[in-house]
């Protein structure tokens, strides 16, 4: 089927169109006339032709047929991805999932959403919690798997990641030149939508987000244009690409900054549930500590496992350490009793297996967050309340404790700053992320029901003691939340702008219905 394509002469329709216009959507934007300087030849799939004419023919079984005619069946299949991480995705049932291997094929499968009305969801590593974030009943599911480039810069200073890579992937390829990126934490989570939403990493006390240090990302657009976007070119788009998530197009590689990164200390550890509030103020005094040495990463998760009550930590350190001998900022945390412990010097690589095999995929999955001034003894009490709650979860419920440490505010205005609306001013903070894994969906309402009940009477808690704070952490926040009215009132009409701006005719808003969107509502609405 190679004829239906003049690839070269398309891909250089395209750079001309790129360079040769400020304005990203002409009033007269033609689809069909992008699809064919595309390189697609409109006049052989009879059915596409028709469509320019009629528009009421079953738009989603032309636009799978199209792809199939177009780029061949290695690239197409009728079957859903099967490398979802929740069960809710997995049971989505797409018209067709779409396979890329280059920007001009993401820009041609854009451009025949447009034309087929057909709606679409774009998917990279598939960990997104609930159901239509990357998965998409009767559409495409674009699934970036195949564009797993990774490349080092000459200079060493920048590397090239496919959104089809996940974060052992981009590890795994760095070791060797004892560099690293800031990126995700756990090994089977993909690049995409970790760092559109944010991106918290060992290495955010120091550096910020992930999304704080993405040098630049190459972009498809609503038109099918192929975009640098960075600091410098496109900076208003290169802000909103920093937590606005999937909402400006599609990410077809993301040049992330490279920074030294050899050996570093590693740390998991057990606690009877008793030493919690102990943990949480050593928690309270590292997150203060932070600010003369950023160079330890730690959370503390607490978690009601049929029945029982755990508590657990894992601390992280730039560098190798001495267990008998630590930093100042990790002794209070180190001197706590534990019952269990993991302790080594490793590779981040080596670090990464954990918490992918503490959140195991296959579940049905929901995930909440929210986050508030630091206050240790507003952390007590929420722990309190959790473990009074979770007996009626009937199986694991877990609750972890995080931070946005002073360092990582500043870090994060970096360049021009991010979408999220988290200044060292009003900081530090901490934030939770609930989480429940469970398989019997006669239990989804019920579940569902009491995490909701759960945030809204720790959110009266912080209310009460002045610590509440609006933002929503998006990569760990349930489709119940509004997620982007959060970022605050002035950063969610900029999106909006950049929206109009590169994207007038709403497709990622439109189009592309999953995950949260700009007009700042929670995706399934607040009831339950
Ligand atoms: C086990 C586990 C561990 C985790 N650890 C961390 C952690 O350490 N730090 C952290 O910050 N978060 C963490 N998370 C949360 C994680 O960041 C989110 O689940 C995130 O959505 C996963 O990204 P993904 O690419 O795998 O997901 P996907 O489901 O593929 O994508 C999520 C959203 O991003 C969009 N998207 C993805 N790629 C692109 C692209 N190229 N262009 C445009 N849109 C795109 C999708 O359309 C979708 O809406 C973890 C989650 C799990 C389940
Ligand atoms: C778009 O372009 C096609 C092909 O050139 C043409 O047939 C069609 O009429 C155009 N549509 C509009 C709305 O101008
Ligand atoms: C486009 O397809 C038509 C119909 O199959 C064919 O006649 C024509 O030669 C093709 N054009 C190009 C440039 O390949
Ligand atoms: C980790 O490295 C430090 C510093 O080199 C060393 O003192 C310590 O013994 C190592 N720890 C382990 C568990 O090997």
């Amino acid at each position: 089927m190679r004829s239906l394509l003049k690839v070269s002469l398309g891909a250089l329709a395209v750079a001309v169109r790129v360079s040769a216009q400020e304005i990203f959507e002409p009033v007269d934007f033609n689809v069909t006339e992008a699809l064919i300087d595309n390189g697609v030849n409109i006049t052989a799939i009879p059915e596409l032709a028709g469509l320019v004419a009629r528009s009421s023919l079953k738009g989603c079984s032309i636009a799978c047929n199209s792809l199939k005619l177009i780029f061949g069946s290695t690239k197409v299949s009728s079957a859903a991805p099967t490398t979802y991480w929740s069960k809710q995705q997995l049971d989505v049932d797409p018209s067709c999932t779409f396979m890329p291997t280059a920007a001009l094929e993401v820009s041609t499968v854009v451009l025949l959403s447009r034309l087929t009305k057909c709606p679409f969801a774009v998917k990279s590593g598939g960990h997104a919690a609930f159901p239509g974030a990357s998965s998409i009943e009767g559409g495409i599911t674009i699934d970036m798997v195949n564009m797993n480039e990774r490349k080092l810069s000459a200079d060493k200073k920048s590397v090239a990641i496919g959104p089809g890579n996940r974060w052992i992937d981009v590890y795994d390829y760095l070791t060797p030149y004892n560099l690293a990126v800031v990126g995700g934490r756990a090994s089977t989570v993909g690049v995409g939508g970790l760092t559109l939403g944010g991106g918290i990493s060992h290495h955010t006390n120091k550096y910020g987000l992930a999304c704080d240090n993405v040098a630049s990302y190459e972009l498809v657009t609503a038109s099918g244009i192929v975009l640098t976007v960075s600091a410098t070119k496109f900076p208003d788009l290169y802000w909103a690409l920093r937590g606005g998530g999937n909402n400006f197009g599609v990410v077809t590689t993301f040049h992330y900054e490279t920074l030294p990164q050899g050996l570093m200390f590693s740390s998991k550890r057990q606690y009877d549930a008793a030493y919690a509030p102990t943990l949480f103020d050593a928690f309270g005094n590292a997150v203060i500590g932070a600010v003369q040495d950023p160079k330890l990463a730690h959370f503390v998760a607490i978690a009601h496992v049929r029945g029982l009550k755990l508590v657990s930590t894992e601390y992280e350190y730039f560098t190798p350490v001495d267990a008998a001998n630590p930093p100042a900022i990790l002794q209070e945390y180190l001197a706590v009793p534990w019952i269990q412990d993991s302790t080594r010097n490793c590779t981040l690589a080596e670090t990464t297996p954990g918490l992918s095999e503490g959140m195991p995929a296959g579940f049905r999955t929901t995930m909440w967050s929210q986050s508030f001034k630091l206050n240790t003894d507003l952390m007590k009490r929420i722990a309190s309340h959790f473990f009074t709650i979770a007996p009626s979860i009937p199986g694991v419920s877990s609750l972890s404790f995080q931070a946005f440490s002073t360092p990582a505010l500043h870090a994060m205005q970096k360049k021009g700053g991010n979408a999220l609306g988290l200044y060292p001013d009003n900081g530090p903070f901490f934030h939770i992320l609930f989480y429940v894994p469970w398989t019997d969906a006669s239990e989804d309402e019920s579940i569902l029901t009491v995490v909701k009940d759960f945030l809204g009477a720790v959110v009266r808690m912080a209310g009460e003691l002045g610590a509440l704070n609006d933002y929503m952490y998006m990569p760990y926040s349930s489709p119940y939340q509004p997620v982007l009215s959060r970022y605050g009132a002035d950063n969610l009409a900029k999106l909006n702008a950049v929206s109009k701006k590169y994207d007038p005719a709403g497709v990622f808003q439109t189009l592309q219905p999953g995950y949260f969107k700009l007009d700042g509502v929670a995706p399934y609405g607040t009831t339950i």
